[in-house]
């Protein structure tokens, strides 16, 4: 009996854990993959630079929903939510740009796509931290 509630107590404390860490789990992705896309552009490193964007397409998709992302704005900031929201967004589209370019060899303009996402990141954190 004990050992089950104990048991319960776990499984419902991990349900809250989760639910309130998919901001967590998002942003670790996202600059898990931005430094690999960074490392892969210093060092030459194409394969590098595919496997962060991966990360960051992945990261970016668990918070980019704008009911999960009003969850984590500040009170006198869940009016911005649409500016926020326009941050992932961007990203997903800077994801697809630094995508092509890299095929087409065009790394100068995968680059700018890179620093642009960085941008973004910067753009939402912005609102978040009132920067
Ligand atoms: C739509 C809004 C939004 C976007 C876009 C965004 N973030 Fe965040 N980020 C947040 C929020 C909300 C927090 C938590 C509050 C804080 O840290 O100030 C956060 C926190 C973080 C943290 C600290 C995590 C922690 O556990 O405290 C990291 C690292 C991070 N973001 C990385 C990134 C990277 C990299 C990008 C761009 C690829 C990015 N974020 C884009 C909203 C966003």
């Amino acid at each position: 009996m004990k050992l089950a509630k104990l048991v319960l107590a776990c499984t419902l404390s991990l349900g809250i854990a989760n639910a309130q860490d998919v901001m967590q789990e998002s942003m670790s992705i996202m600059e898990k993959g931005m430094t690999q896309i960074q490392k892969g552009f210093l060092n030459n490193n194409i394969e590098l630079i595919k496997e962060g964007s991966l990360l960051v397409k992945k990261g970016n998709s668990l918070f980019n929903d704008k009911k999960v992302i009003t969850n984590y704005l500040p009170e006198n900031k869940k009016h911005l939510v649409n500016v926020a929201a326009a941050a992932s967004e961007r990203i997903a589209l800077d994801i697809n740009v630094l995508e092509l370019n890299l095929d087409n060899k065009a790394y100068l303009n995968s680059a700018d796509a890179y620093s642009d996402m960085l941008n973004a990141c910067s753009r939402c954190h912005s609102i978040v931290r009132s920067w």
